[in-house]
């Protein structure tokens, strides 16, 4: 995922130091290459030996140290990078960056800087509202530096509040962040698309609704893998049991309805992507009070009106609107095969994923799925796989196609 890319990582001293350690892990796991810069005051809380392991480099100190100048030069350090990350940076740290100090080798890489720098506070949190650093902060950002974190909890000093560096999970996702946003190389960067996910709910009264068993899962895999490939994804979700992924422009709806509005909304996009479990029909009037039994015992009846079938709306656009691949889901319970190719022809889709939820299935709300894949000439058995690979073999195939010539 971050393969080839190189990450000038710079410690100060504070004693959350030790988190860049798990960062390093993380960086070097996903295929990334990290060169650690250690502060005098990084010294106290991390060994450059440490450092330098897990790093798989040299970690890196003083501005004339080891009479390495020559061989390591700094400002070759920084146009070696893709990307500069301080973590965790002190008060002090933003006070040197934002002024412009160079008296260390990590200042200085921070002043002869031609690339982007995530920085990750870390600070008492009296340190970190104080007036001296909101301003320093302010002129970070106005540098054109991202900041994540600081996070509130509880202080090494016992004090609790705004300053505690964020976990290194946070600080790796904004890392692979910007290089799936500003990644040049990446298959589907400059691609726009669309990704319904979830399940729709349609109210009956003020506390009660019909919806569905879908989880998300699925369509949270799919939006996630063309993120990873630089898309930038429209998610419209319903309800669901995960949350959406990195990097997503997320519209969160109720009903069949709202989803219709937010993908017309959203439109145009290169591809969309109909995974969400719409509910086909509605109750015709949704009361305002909580609907009671009837006077005699007996059940109150529903009247149901149709849902706009949002998948066929948007196969069906003008040529000059409709999106390049329209993909729809086929959830069967039984003759898959029969029912998905009348329904790719009915929806007018360009490919469709089958898949059987019948009881036993474990599709519904599990991590695996058994996919039949037709795309309007035949129809491809996919393995059981989970969901994740589901999501990556689909964006492998939307790769290929949006690939071919005209
Ligand atoms: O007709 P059926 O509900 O089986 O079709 C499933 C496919 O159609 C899925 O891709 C689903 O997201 C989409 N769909 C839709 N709007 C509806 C019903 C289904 O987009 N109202």
């Amino acid at each position: 995922m971050l393969a080839g890319r190189k990450i000038l990582l710079i410690i100060t001293g504070g004693i959350a130091a030790f988190k860049a350690i798990d960062l390093m892990r993380m960086i070097k796991k996903a295929g990334g290459d990290v060169q650690p810069i250690l502060t005098k005051s990084a010294l106290e809380f991390v060994t450059p030996l440490t450092a330098g392991t897990v790093a798989g480099n040299p970690a890196l100190s003083e501005l004339f140290d080891l009479g390495r100048e020559a061989e390591i030069n700094h400002i070759e350090l920084v146009r070696d990078a893709d990307l500069i990350v301080v973590v965790p940076a002190t008060g002090d740290f933003m006070a040197k960056m934002a002024h412009g100090f160079a008296d260390d080798l990590a200042s200085t890489a921070i002043l002869a800087r031609d690339k982007h720098v995530i920085v990750a506070p870390s600070m008492n949190v009296r340190m970190w509202e104080a007036a001296p650093t909101q301003r320093n902060f302010q002129t970070l950002v106005d540098d054109g530096m991202s900041f994540v974190g600081p996070d509130k909890g509880e202080m090494a000093c016992g004090e609790f509040g705004l300053g505690r560096l964020a976990e290194p999970d946070v600080i790796f996702a904004a890392i692979k962040d910007y290089f799936f946003t500003f990644g040049e190389n990446l298959p589907l960067k400059g691609k726009r698309v669309l990704v319904t996910s979830g399940a729709t709910r349609e109210p009956l009264d003020p506390v009660r609704f019909l919806t569905n068993a879908s989880s998300g899962k699925q369509g949270t895999a799919i939006a996630s893998a063309l993120r990873a490939a630089g898309a930038d994804v429209e998610f419209i979700t319903g309800a669901a049991d995960v949350p959406p992924p990195d990097g997503v422009n997320v519209t969160q709806i109720t009903t069949a309805q709202d989803m219709y509005d937010a993908v017309h909304e959203a439109l145009p996009c290169d591809v969309a992507i109909f995974c969400a479990a719409v509910s086909d029909w509605r109750p015709k009037a949704v009361g305002d009070k909580k609907i009671k039994k009837n006077g005699d015992g007996t059940a109150p009846s529903l009247e149901m009106v149709l849902n706009p079938d949002i998948l066929h709306s948007v196969a069906q656009l003008e040529p000059d609107q409709r999106p390049q691949l329209v993909i729809g889901f086929a959830a069967e319970t039984n003759d898959v095969v029969k029912h998905a190719e009348a329904k790719l022809v009915r929806k007018g889709c360009d490919w469709l994923l089958a898949n059987d939820v019948s009881a036993g299935s474990g599709t519904f709300g599990g991590d695996h799925n058994s996919i039949i894949f037709f795309d309007g000439q035949g129809h491809q058995e996919w393995a059981q796989m989970s969901k994740a690979e589901v999501g990556q073999k689909l964006t492998n195939q939307i790769t290929s196609y949006l690939k071919q010539p005209d």
